[in-house]
This record gives C-alpha cells, structure tokens and sequence, in this order.
C-alpha cells in the first residue's frame, strides 16, 4: 500500500512487521509499542468510568521479538517506551529515560521508562498527567507531545525519525516541531486518520512558527 505523505511525513496504515523492514534505513527508531498490558481502554478520572476508545484489542499481547531485531536493525538509535516489558528482547543499557508523571502512589504508575540505546547517563523528564491531559486524548496511551519532544532532543535531534507502532502520531507531531524528517506506521485505520490529522496540523503550526534551536544537552553544558 502507497503512504500518506505530509510534507516531511510518510505515514505507512499497515503491520510494522512487514513494512519496517522493507524501508530504508533511519537515524533513530523512538517508539511506544504495545506493553501487552490490555490499555486499550483506559480510566476516564474526570467521568470515574472506563473510555472505550474503539480498537479493543490492540495492547493484549506484547509484539513479538522479531519486531525488536527489525527495530535494531532500522537505525543505529533507539528510545523504546515501555522498555521494561521488553527486557527479554533488549540488551543491557546504560540509558534509561524516564518519564516522570508527577504523582505518587496512585493506582497509575508514578513514572514510565524508556529504553534507549544510546551510551550516556539516564535521564528523566517531570510533566505531570495534570499537563498531559490539557493536551487532550484521542489514543488511550497517548503520549504527551512534550515528552517526545524531550526523547527526540534526547537523541540529538536524528534527521530521520521513524515510529513503527505511530498510534495518534504523538512522535510525529513532536518531530514536526524540530524540524524532523518523520517516517510512521500503524495498523489500526482510526489511529492512523487521527495521526495524519495532528501531523498535518502540527506541519501548519511550525509554518506559522518556525523551528525552535536545539536545547543544550548536558554534555554540551558548561559546569562553572
Ligand atoms: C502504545 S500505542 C502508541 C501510542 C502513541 N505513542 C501515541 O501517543 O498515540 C501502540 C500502537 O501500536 C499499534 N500497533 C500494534 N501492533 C502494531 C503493528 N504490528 N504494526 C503497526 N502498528 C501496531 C496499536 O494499534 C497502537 O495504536
């Protein structure tokens, strides 16, 4: 099947498994996949019931390995959320980056971990779930934009980013605002309308304002 392509996004609706491994290769791999965890449907805290977000099934099993070796293989630098399902499939790393919601001991987790590939110190970002939610939800684990912003700056800002599991395409709106080349695929049909709709928006908000300069990275700080 022929991507959607949004100016410097292509956007592939199909199985990661068989498309991952027919594209070119990438800088950088940052993705959220499936934790096998069954959050398809989420608590909804405002309304105290659950939100059926319409694709029931999604997050009931972990992918499998094979998706993992294609991810390695794609680039040469990967941020994997949600890595800590996946340490069978992943080798030791130095890096973890951690997303730090701001709360303490509800029944959601206080924090989420990434996986990263890279040979630096592990890092965290704090943006509460309070922030997270002003932005809006249209995927049950919905990804604040900020938080991959913050991933993709974390990765020194890659040329050519690509999120094989795009869900509503939170990277690559966060990749649009950086000035990213963005490659996503997802599977599901209402997530991937959704994507290419915030995609294409957030493409019209960086014409308005342009790009931001990159943010420092600690190695690049200059201690006193
Ligand atoms: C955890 S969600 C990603 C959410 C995303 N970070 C966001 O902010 O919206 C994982 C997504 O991967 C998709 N998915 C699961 N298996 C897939 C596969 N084999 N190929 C492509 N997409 C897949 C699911 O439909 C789901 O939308």
């Amino acid at each position: 099947m022929s991507p959607v392509v949004i100016g410097n996004a292509t956007l592939y609706l199909g199985d990661c498994l068989e498309i991952l491994p027919a594209l070119s290769k990438v800088d950088a791999v940052i993705t959220d996949p499936p934790y096998g965890i069954n959050a398809a449907r989420t608590r909804n805290s405002a309304k105290d019931g659950w939100v059926d977000y319409g694709c029931d099934g999604w997050d009931k099993e972990r992918p499998g390995r094979e998706i993992f070796d294609a991810m390695l293989l794609a680039a040469k630098l990967q941020i994997i959320w949600g890595g800590n399902y996946f340490t069978d499939y992943l080798p030791p790393t130095r890096q973890w980056l951690s997303w730090d919601k701001g709360q303490d001991g509800f029944s959601l987790a206080d924090f989420e971990l990434a996986w990263s590939s890279q040979d630096k110190a592990s890092r965290r970002i704090h943006y509460t779930r309070r922030l997270a939610l002003k932005e809006g939800k249209e995927h049950p684990t919905q990804k604040p934009v900020a938080v991959m912003r913050w991933c993709i700056e974390q990765a020194g800002r890659p040329t050519v980013i690509c999120d094989p599991f795009m869900g509503s395409g939170t990277t690559g709106v966060a990749a649009a605002g950086l000035g990213c080349i963005f490659i996503g695929i997802e599977r599901e049909p209402k997530y991937f309308d959704i994507a290419c709709r915030r995609i294409e928006e957030a493409q019209k908000q960086v014409a308005l304002f342009p790009h931001e300069p990159p943010s420092p990275q600690p190695e690049q700080m200059v201690i006193a």
